[in-house]
């Protein structure tokens, strides 16, 4: 079962309409997906139009079932919630004497292999719950929005996840997506060059500045219920199939 986390310290950039139209489009390709929201604003599940009124928080503190916190949201593919409760989740880790960086992993644990892939959308900065998230994931995708000091930020979150690294080997920061890329802007096509020349391995094709993805949240809908014919579709189908093709090697134990 692959486990990947959507991150990145700064927000703004990308991440949730990541995570979302990912988790949608490998489920759409045949897989099983969890999406799990780790967001105090619970904005995950308002892209897909679901409000489940108990999710992760609960199921860590043992006040639900795996059964009851994860709730269906369309074939193939499930959501655990995030939203306010994860705020008492937070305290809960932060109060633990030891062992507190793998309190997700120990909660996720009965989930291992029940889906092909499950899909984390974390919040910007770095707390505890950011720890948790990395402790528990394989693989990081970055979503870089092409702007000035994008290269920095980027810089600055692969020194933090290497203080991860150093306890959980098997972490990498797997895929760089490029986000808001247009092409009539001088500074982003350069800010891409960049990227690729620093991250030549992990960079996918970028996700260009699509209004459509802004506006599919408004109506609970995935860019491909939303728009399927959309620039914003194709590239989200892009970088699905490139993580897609990635399958059965390192990042899936
Ligand atoms: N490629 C894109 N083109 C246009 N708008 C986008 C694009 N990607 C995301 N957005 C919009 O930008 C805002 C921030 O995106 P979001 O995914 O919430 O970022 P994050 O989770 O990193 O804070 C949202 O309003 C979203 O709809
Ligand atoms: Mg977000």
């Amino acid at each position: 079962m692959r486990k990947i986390a959507v991150a990145l310290t700064k927000g703004g950039v990308g991440k949730t309409t990541t995570a979302v139209n990912l988790a949608a489009g490998l489920a759409l390709a045949g897989q099983r997906v969890l999406l799990i929201d780790v967001d105090t604003q619970g904005q995950a599940g308002r892209m897909l139009g679901c409000a489940p009124t108990i999710g992760l928080a609960e199921l860590v503190a043992g006040t639900a079932t795996p059964d009851q916190a994860i709730a269906p949201a369309r074939d193939r593919l499930w959501l655990l919630g995030g939203g306010k409760s994860l705020a008492g989740l937070k305290m809960l880790i932060t109060r633990k004497e030891f062992g507190a960086e793998r309190t997700l992993s120990e909660a996720l644990a009965p989930l291992d292999d029940q889906y092909d892939t499950v899909i984390l959308d974390s919040a910007p900065g770095w707390d505890a719950l950011t720890v948790n998230v990395l402790f528990y994931a394989r693989e990081v995708l970055s979503p870089v929005s092409l702007e000035v000091m994008a290269l920095q930020g980027l810089s600055d979150f692969t020194q933090s996840l290497a203080s991860i690294q150093r306890y959980h080997p098997e972490l990498q920061l797997r895929y760089v997506v490029p986000t808001f890329f247009d092409r009539r802007v001088k500074k982003s096509e350069e800010i891409f060059i960049q990227l690729q020349s620093y991250y030549a391995a992990q960079v996918c094709a970028p996700i260009r500045y699509n209004v459509r993805l802004s506006e599919a949240p408004g109506y609970g809908q995935t860019i491909y219920e939303y728009a399927s014919g959309s620039i914003g579709a194709a590239d989200y189908t892009a970088l699905t199939e490139r993580i897609k093709q990635d399958d059965g090697t390192q990042g899936n134990a």
